[in-house]
């Protein structure tokens, strides 16, 4: 495997939470290819931004698992670059076992926005024409054959404070990325959407169906109305500007996709993942202070933060915390894999179309807590605080179109992801891997 590192400058300590030593870099060498073979050959690749992220990593070898050769793009905004090696670390462990070929990955530290960059990339994967037997030219092609767009800021809290950083990342990147693949042909694109999109609509439904929201009115049946309903197009309540970023994209791109059928778009809206890989060898390690629930959990268990702050506690539900729909990384990476294969099959329904992942049940956040104390033996000390503006008591997915469409299904458990989360916290499969 090759790694093009163009970033400057060390990579920084990685946090406590997932800081096995890095892999040494005597082990590194052993699985990269030489850099010049790369381009010998035809190989088709999956673009992947933000793929040192705690879902885009996920993904990435998930990726590996399923015979796709990966090139990562991230800026290490928010992630470390060791990621990387831990993502080859954990595919060369999964072939081991299995006996397979581990595909190719390849990392650039860039920027998305980067265009020059970016621009430089796609050229060295562009095929070019070449003249066949007759002397007829075939046109030039990208090896690049999807694109999975992870990278985007997703702080809400942060998206509040200084709301054009996160349009500049996550809106108009996206347009410029967009662009540059319409102009290299490269026209398969999954896009990290979010639960975010639904707004306040989560206050009336509860659970929720991709067509409470959408790009195009849609008309469905639902069990509660013998009448058929029709959802006319556009967004409701969504109350901060990360969230609106992500519909303000989807929009984008259903527009896109509805001007040219050459287009095949996904836009998957995560739920609340959780967990990590069970090799414990991926995770959820932010640069900065972590804003969603368990790696603030974590941050208790390890003793960096003094107690957990419980946003809401007098909810109308059975222990009077929020309700959501948890559900365990692997599984969301998992998703990611089918949603390119049924795109890159022809297989998708309309050419842009949105997918909840989630599991379809709900859990309480002080169920999470328990079960994180559950695993780890410990008690996690609890501060209780008065609801966040913004926030709604129950967002929960139905994710049957994913089931029907993609053949996709959240298969681990909320246990699962805690005792796989708390194997890491611990050390102890990293420790035995590493030596
Ligand atoms: N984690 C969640 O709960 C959640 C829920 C719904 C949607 N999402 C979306 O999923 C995607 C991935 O989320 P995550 O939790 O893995 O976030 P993350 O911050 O861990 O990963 C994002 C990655 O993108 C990189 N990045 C950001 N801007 C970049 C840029 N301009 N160029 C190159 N790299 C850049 C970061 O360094 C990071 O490695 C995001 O788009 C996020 O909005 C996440």
């Amino acid at each position: 495997m090759s790694v093009i590192c163009t970033s400057e400058g060390s990579s920084p300590v990685p946090t406590p939470l997932f800081s096995a030593p890095a892999t040494p870099e005597t082990e590194r060498d052993e699985y990269f290819d030489e850099p010049s073979l790369r381009l010998e050959d035809d190989a088709p690749y999956v673009l992947v931004t933000g793929g040192l992220g705690y879902i885009g990593s996920h993904t990435s070898l998930e990726l590996l698992k399923a015979g796709y050769n990966v090139i990562i793009v991230d800026d290490l905004s928010n992630s470390f670059d060791h990621v990387f090696d831990r993502i080859l670390l954990a595919a060369k462990q999964h072939f081991d076992r299995t006996g397979g070929h581990c595909p190719r990955a390849e990392l650039r530290c860039i920027d998305f926005r980067d265009m020059p960059a970016m621009r430089a990339l796609l050229a060295s994967y562009t095929v070019e024409p070449s003249p066949d037997i007759n002397n007829n030219s075939t046109p030039s092609r990208s090896r690049i054959t999807g694109v999975i767009h992870f990278a985007a800021f997703k702080d809400v809290n942060d998206s509040l404070r200084n709301p054009l950083k996160y349009y500049h990342n996550n809106v108009t990147g996206l347009v410029d990325l967009v662009s540059l693949l319409a102009d290299h042909d490269i026209k398969t694109f999954i896009f990290s959407s979010s639960a975010n999109v639904y707004g306040t609509l989560a206050q009336n439904h509860g659970t929720l169906r991709e067509e409470h929201c959408v790009h195009q009115p849609e008309t469905y049946h639902c069990a509660s109305s013998s009448e058929p309903i029709t959802s006319e197009q556009g967004c409701t309540g969504i109350t901060n500007p990360y969230g609106r970023t992500k519909w303000m994209g989807e929009a984008i791109l259903s527009d896109i996709a509805a001007s040219d059928p050459s287009w095949t778009i996904i836009g998957l809206r995560y739920f609340n993942p959780i967990g990590c890989d069970p090799s414990g060898l991926l995770g959820e390690d932010p640069r900065g202070t972590p804003s969603n629930l368990v790696p603030v959990v974590v941050q208790v268990l390890t003793g960096q933060l003094p107690a957990l702050s419980v946003y809401g506690t007098d909810w109308a539900t059975p222990d009077g915390t929020a309700i959501r729909d948890f559900i365990h990384v692997s599984d969301v990476a998992r998703g990611h894999t089918a949603a390119l294969a049924a795109a890159l099959a022809g297989k998708v329904k309309t050419n842009f179309r949105t997918f909840n992942l989630g599991t379809g049940r709900g859990h309480s956040v002080a169920e999470v807590v328990a079960a994180m104390e559950g695993v780890s033996h410990q008690d996690i000390p609890k501060r209780l605080a008065d609801r966040r503006p913004g926030d709604v008591q129950e967002c929960v997915a139905v994710p049957k179109r994913a089931a029907c469409e993609l053949g996709w299904e959240a298969e681990k458990s909320l246990q699962d992801a805690c005792q796989d989360l708390w194997h890491s916290l611990r050390g102890d499969r990293v420790e035995g891997m590493l030596g």
